[in-house]
């Protein structure tokens, strides 16, 4: 799965999934543009990296801003020359049942989780044109599929699936692939940030009853990423135990 070379940027690569998929692709010789709103977390992964013996930069950038985002693009630019590798996996929760769930918190987690995949990859698409290659990774999620307590989550996360497969539509005659992976429930800070009882029934609730790890989608993410994945576009690799079957116990 060669990725050598390539530049990566991962949205949201100070902490959990992103971090772990930053990791692996400088493990394999990518170049690593760790974006995040927190620049702490940004510094710390790269840090971490350059430990290793990878390389990577950090990039501070609220990826709802347009102009974070250009800005972004154009620091990638300056360090690195290009962008081959392009992995959207910002998300947030605010979690509610249907009736119960402000107006604020729809919006703000359809601007997180499906606008910045969006305003990232129009940012960055037409300089993988000018090269002619490209690979975009999108970070979806099992719950696209539909999750009770989840309309504005499950709504995002199913935009992503169509957003993806309307980018490899488009963008295929480019050598640009779009795929998407689509964890289950991973094991990261955003949901050990969930109530114990909750982690507790999450984990039985797949044919495979534990936490996946990030090191799991990661993997996913560097198939999609490689050279090698260039017939693949449009897809929605599940990462979840099983959890995408249907339902498991009772
Ligand atoms: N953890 C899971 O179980 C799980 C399951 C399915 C899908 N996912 C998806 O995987 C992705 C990563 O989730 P995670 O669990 O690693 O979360 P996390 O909270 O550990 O990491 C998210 C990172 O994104 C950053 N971020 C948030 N808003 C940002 C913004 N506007 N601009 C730039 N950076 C921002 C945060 O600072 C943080 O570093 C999300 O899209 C999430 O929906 C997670």
């Amino acid at each position: 799965m060669k990725v050598a070379e390539r530049v990566a940027v991962v949205t949201g690569s100070g902490s959990g999934i992103g971090k772990e998929i930053m990791n692996r692709l400088t493990a394999h010789g990518a170049r690593g543009v760790v974006v995040d709103i927190n620049r702490e977390a940004a510094d710390k992964t790269v840090a971490e990296i350059k430990a290793r013996g990878g390389d990577a930069v950090a990039v501070t950038c609220d990826c709802t801003s347009k102009s974070d985002v250009q800005a972004m693009v154009e620091q990638a630019l300056a360090h690195y020359g290009r962008i081959d590798i392009l992995v959207n996996n910002v998300g947030i929760v605010r979690d509610n049942y249907l009736t119960k769930m402000p107006e604020a918190d729809w919006d703000l987690v359809l601007n997180v989780n499906l606008k910045t995949y969006f305003l990232c990859s129009q940012a960055v698409v037409p300089k993988m044109m000018d090269r002619q290659y490209g690979r975009i990774i999108n970070i979806s999620s099992r719950a696209w599929l539909g999750n009770a307590g989840q309309a504005n989550y499950s709504a995002a996360k199913g935009g992503i699936v169509s957003l993806t497969r309307t980018l490899a539509l488009e963008l295929g005659k480019f050598n640009i692939t779009s795929n998407c992976i689509a964890p289950g429930v991973i094991d990261t800070p955003l949901i050990r940030s969930l109530r114990p009882d909750v982690q507790e029934r999450l984990a039985k609730m797949q044919p495979t009853p534990r936490f996946g790890t990030p090191a799991e989608v990661a993997y996913a993410a560097h198939f999609f990423a490689s050279d090698e994945a260039w017939y693949m576009t449009g897809q929605v690799l599940y990462v979840c135990g099983g959890k995408s079957l249907g339902i498991y116990g009772h």
